[in-house]
């Protein structure tokens, strides 16, 4: 009754901002992301019948009380759905810092998910198992089918799920993270996106996204990097704008986010194909081709003082099972 899975963070293009139902996690919007090969969580779970409460580690570093409490709360919901009172050990560990706006929730609640189900030796559909994983986090549910995904929004708890676009192999892609701070954020996502709707820009943003995402699909049938681009810069600004102009206010940008986004039009002007998107912190997703990626690197690193650490994606699977445990 032990099993191990790996999930992979995921960078959203089309970001997911705001709850239609707050328990349920379901999203104001339909979002789309890119799984990201070198930033993953491989988490073991296993359910032991004399255990008198769930004991949960993150291996590289320490779980708030709150985390600990979101996760058996995701607990709860597999040994409701497989009918099983048991508690369970769960050993956890990232290979990229969590919190700082890197999605660690993302492949942190998927691989929980995916084995915890599969410690239970309950067989669900890849559809099944991403509705589960929403449940922890909504964007975790991005982290379960391969390659390019796109999160449904949906009405109810079972149709709104996350499917797989393009597998990881359709364009070669590549998410240059770049860390400016590995910090914990001040204001988590759940507790920051309980207000998008006192923001005034939410209507707008909410009308705009249909065109915008299938203008998205469309660049990605096409694979023209550059509609894509533009589009995930756009996209990336427009929820930074509900996000600062929410009541309180949200601002994850430092200074030194500020000078990358400001640097990355002059890398475009001088031709390297390459544009910015950043999520709930301020650490900045650089998405260029494979065939730009040294490019990139080399004007990265004339402002290396900028950053604590490149991290280089490609594309990924979703999550799956391992057989190598944690414990
Ligand atoms: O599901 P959460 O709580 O990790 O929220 C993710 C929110 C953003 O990262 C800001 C956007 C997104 O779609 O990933």
């Amino acid at each position: 009754m032990k099993a191990t899975a790996h999930a992979p963070a995921n960078i959203a293009f089309i970001k997911y901002w705001g709850k239609a139902d707050e328990a349920l996690r379901l999203p104001l919007n339909a979002s789309i992301s890119m799984n990201l090969s070198e930033m993953y969580t491989v988490t073991t779970v296993e359910f032991i019948p004399d255990l008198a409460h769930d004991e949960v580690r993150l291996l590289d570093g320490d779980f708030s009380k709150q985390e600990i409490e979101r996760v058996i709360k995701s607990l709860n919901v597999v040994r409701n759905k497989a009918n099983v009172k048991y508690f369970s050990r769960v050993a956890t560990q990232n290979t990229f810092p969590k919190g700082a706006g890197a999605a660690a929730s993302a492949s942190g609640f998927a691989a929980l998910t995916v084995a915890a189900f599969a410690a239970l030796e309950v067989k669900l559909t890849e559809k099944e198992l991403a509705v589960f994983a929403r449940m922890g986090s909504g964007s975790a549910c991005r982290s379960i089918p391969d390659g390019l995904v796109e999160w449904v929004d949906g009405q109810t708890s079972d149709d709104s799920y996350a499917y797989s676009l393009y597998p990881p192999s359709y364009w070669d892609l590549r998410d240059l993270l770049v860390v400016v701070d590995s910090g914990m954020k001040k204001v988590s996502t759940t507790e920051g996106m309980k207000a998008a709707r006192t923001s005034p820009m939410l209507s707008a943003r909410l009308a705009a996204l249909p065109a915008r995402i299938a203008y998205l699909k469309e660049a990605m049938k096409r694979k023209n990097f550059q509609q894509l681009g533009e589009i995930i810069e756009e996209e990336c600004l427009d929820m930074h704008r509900v996000m600062q102009t929410q009541t309180p206010p949200l601002f994850y940008w430092n200074d030194t986010t500020k000078k990358i986004m400001d640097a990355v039009g002059g890398w475009r002007k001088d031709g390297i194909p390459v544009y910015f998107t950043i999520d709930a912190g301020p650490n900045v997703h650089l998405i260029c081709e494979g065939k730009d990626e040294e490019k990139v690197m080399k004007v990265l690193q004339s402002r290396i003082w900028l950053c604590q650490k490149i991290i280089v994606n490609k594309p990924s699977d979703g999550a799956h099972l391992v057989s190598t445990h944690l414990f």
